[in-house]
């Protein structure tokens, strides 16, 4: 396996009795996972995901993004939520980093409905009007309102671009195998469409079609995502003892932070390529355990970015809060620092060091500064950012926030306080039929 996790730098905040006691709780509550039995357990199909994706998927896919490539510039992947944010943390931790502006990385894949800005929604048409488009519309439920209503003013562009019949040639739906506004249209029109399995939630949908489509448009190895998947699912469902397996570990670990006081996790990382990497960790974390007035706060930061202003806080602030750190290893390129005769920035003692290893030197000084500050520290470190290590940290971070939430006792599954804001919504609208 090539993910390793630590929890050295977290070992003073915590008591060894207290970890071997909940250690063995959680091997328990993963052998629970694994049987499907618990709460929500009707929506565990994500755990044996990686194994069953098949050739015959990875076929139907690969099929569909040669079609649609073919007449398209960019294609608009339409969702919000956990049908948007796993394929965005791939994609954008995948691709260049300023690839509008790189000949021949340009993105190719774009995203709507997952806000209602209407200046947001004027400038993507406005990119629209200018290139061959098609568009990937996905909701589960076909029934949330920010894709709805992003789609229905795509698809009006898209009609009047290109007439009602070629429109529909360039729509591919994402949906339930059976139920909502989204199935009927897909049926009624005849868009090419994909189903979301019906025990698997949109915030563990990332290697169905709801991310390896737009994965795979955007030019990515979705064979390697999933066989990262898989070897972390292997590892991890066959060594269920505390000692060697890293979820039981981590879920542990945090929440035993939690149980002192430390109701906020930050996650970060030093690769700015993750940043909506860690928008994906916060909704899965956030939805699962945020619950019945318990739960840790997923927070997120990019340093040393956000050195420069959560820093401060981070290190004298309120004592709220733990650390996971998603370390990357290597990069791809190499960038020198080079000898400047004047030095008048006295940076020469740094020459011929690579960028990367100060950036792992500040990785490590950070680290030593937090935990003095009292802020216990976890580690997941991966070779490098690619498919294979990506998969395997989806798989980590999914069966790793399952266990968490049986730790917590909530149903991880479920997701009841989404519908408040969307009741006063429809009802300051005044959507017939709401009270
Ligand atoms: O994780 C979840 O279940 C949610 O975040 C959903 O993915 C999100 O609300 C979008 O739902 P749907 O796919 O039904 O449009």
């Amino acid at each position: 396996m090539n993910m390793r996790f630590t929890y050295e730098d977290a070992a003073f905040a915590l008591n060894e009795n207290d970890v071997e006691a909940l250690g063995k709780v959680s091997e328990e509550v993963l052998r629970r996972v694994l049987a499907k039995e618990g709460r929500g357990s009707d929506f565990l199909g994500w755990v044996d995901l990686p194994g069953n994706v098949s050739d015959f998927d990875f076929g139907k896919i690969g099929k569909c993004v040669e079609h649609y490539s073919a007449k398209s510039d960019v294609v608009v992947v339409i969702g919000i939520g956990g049908s948007y944010l796993g394929a965005r943390a791939v994609i954008e931790a995948l691709q260049h980093a300023f690839a509008p502006y790189v000949k021949g990385k340009a993105p190719r894949v774009l995203y709507a409905g997952n806000n209602i800005s209407e200046d947001y929604l004027h400038d993507l048409l406005e990119v629209l009007d200018g290139c061959d488009y098609s568009m990937i519309v996905i909701s589960k439920s076909g029934t949330t309102t920010e894709p709805a209503l992003a789609f229905r003013v795509i698809k009006d562009h898209c009609e009047r671009k290109y007439g009602k019949e070629e429109a529909a040639g360039r729509i591919i739906a994402v949906t339930d195998g059976a139920r909502g506004a989204l199935k009927a249209m897909a049926d009624k029109e005849h868009y090419p469409t994909f189903v979301i399995p019906d025990d698997v939630g949109g915030r563990y949908s990332v290697l169905t079609p709801v991310g390896l489509l737009p994965i795979a448009f955007a030019g990515f190895d979705i064979r390697e995502l999933v066989r990262g998947a898989r070897d972390m699912q292997n590892f991890v469902t066959e060594n269920i003892s505390f000692d060697k397996n890293p979820v039981l570990r981590y879920a542990t670990v945090r929440n035993l932070l939690y149980k002192q006081g430390l109701k906020v996790e930050l996650m970060a990382s030093f690769e700015p390529q993750l940043f909506f990497f860690i928008e994906w960790y916060k909704q899965l974390f956030g939805e699962s355990e945020g619950k019945e007035n318990k739960g840790i706060f997923p927070a997120g930061a990019i340093f040393s970015t956000d050195l420069h202003s959560l820093g401060q806080y981070i290190q004298e602030g309120t004592r709220q809060l733990f650390e996971t750190v998603i370390a990357v290893d290597n990069c791809h390129h190499k960038v020198e620092i080079p000898y400047d005769g004047e030095d008048l920035d006295n940076l020469n003692y740094l020459q011929k060091r690579s960028i990367n290893e100060i950036n792992q030197i500040a990785r490590k000084g950070t680290c030593l500064a937090h935990v003095e500050g009292k802020v216990p520290n976890m580690r997941v470190t991966i070779p490098e950012i690619n498919e294979y290590n990506l998969g395997q940290l989806i798989y980590f971070f999914e069966i790793s926030c399952a266990v968490s939430g049986y730790l917590l006792d909530v149903n991880p599954f479920d997701q009841p306080g989404v519908e408040a804001y969307k009741k006063n919504m429809f009802k300051l609208l005044g959507k017939p039929g709401v009270e």
